[in-house]
């Protein structure tokens, strides 16, 4: 594996973001079609984040070196503040009619399955293939910044917050998987074949969603709104378009995701800063009501 030559240290940052509710069908200046995809994607973010916490606890007692203990403790908790914010972000899509519940009975039902029915070291290894697409998609917001032109800026700042915490810790559950895994034949084949069902899975799902909710918000024949949504992913300067060789790359033998080197997105965080202040250091337990079936997954002090 082609380790980086230098060191990122994940950090938990409690954000808390002022979204207004009434904004969640159009908060994106492209208008509602592509606020909807975004929307589409927080959907899968709370059931998911705790199945990458879950996966990666299973093997907490395995990990030895300090510094990936230290690395896989903020994972956890920067997930779980994840997790408690786009549970309050998809409340909002909920309040505004949308069968938010459904859909994430749908994804858990899912991720409960692969839980219970295949070995750890397989969901360790959805997860590493899931934190790649979710890496290279922050990647694709932060860099492209046309997408959130005109847009709600309590809105954009908490993708931009998630975006760059997902670069921050690109690299924690390969670094598990490499250490618990192990490198070889099999752990390529493993790896690879995830990612590709993983693929095969999810952006049908995303799909599914997207269009059920454009469906709903009688968005579906809206030409203009396609054009704004293609023009984002797969324009000049589209997301998508931007991250396909990325998302090529974790088919390379040796691939590491810190082989794409775009440290300086982590800078940005003044930006989030300047729109809701800073973070509070210490971690607050329990100070989000509770608005999802599940307990939130804690953020994690170890
Ligand atoms: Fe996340
Ligand atoms: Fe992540």
């Amino acid at each position: 594996m082609n380790a980086p030559a230098f060191a990122i240290e994940p950090v938990r940052r409690n954000f808390k973001f002022p979204l207004k509710k009434s904004k969640i069908t159009h908060w994106n200046g492209a208008g509602r079609n592509f606020t909807n995809f975004l929307n589409a994607l927080s959907v899968f973010f709370p059931e998911g984040e705790r199945f990458f916490i879950d996966s990666v606890r299973n093997y907490r007692e395995d990990i030895v070196a300090p510094q990936l203990k230290r690395d896989v403790s903020a994972f956890i908790g920067q997930e779980a503040f994840h997790s408690r914010e786009h549970v309050e972000y998809n409340n909002a899509l909920a309040e505004a009619g949308f069968p938010v519940e459904a859909y994430e009975k749908i994804v858990a039902i899912l991720l409960d399955n692969i839980k219970e029915r295949t070995p750890k070291a397989f969901q360790l290894s959805i997860t590493v293939a899931l934190e790649h697409i979710t890496a290279i998609l922050a990647n694709g917001v932060l860099e492209t910044p046309e997408a959130m032109e005109g847009s709600d800026e309590g809105y954009v700042a908490l993708w931009h917050w998630h975006a760059l915490e997902e670069t921050e810790h690109k690299a924690v559950a390969f670094d598990v998987f490499n250490q618990v895994v192990g490198g070889g034949l099999s752990s390529y084949f493993l790896r690879t074949g995830t990612f590709t069902f993983a693929n095969a899975v999810f952006w049908p799902a995303v799909a599914a969603v997207y269009l059920d909710i454009l469906r709903r918000d009688k968005q579906l024949t809206n030409l203009k709104g396609w054009r704004a949504t293609y023009d984002n992913l797969w324009g000049k300067n589209g997301v998508l378009k931007l991250i396909l060789p990325d998302w090529l790359d974790y088919y390379k033998p040796g691939f590491h995701p810190w082989d794409h080197d775009n440290r300086h997105l982590l800078k940005r965080v003044e930006e989030i800063i300047a729109v809701v202040g800073a973070p509070k250091t210490k971690a607050t337990k329990k100070t989000t009501k509770k608005v999802s079936k599940k307990s939130q997954p804690q953020e994690d002090n170890v």
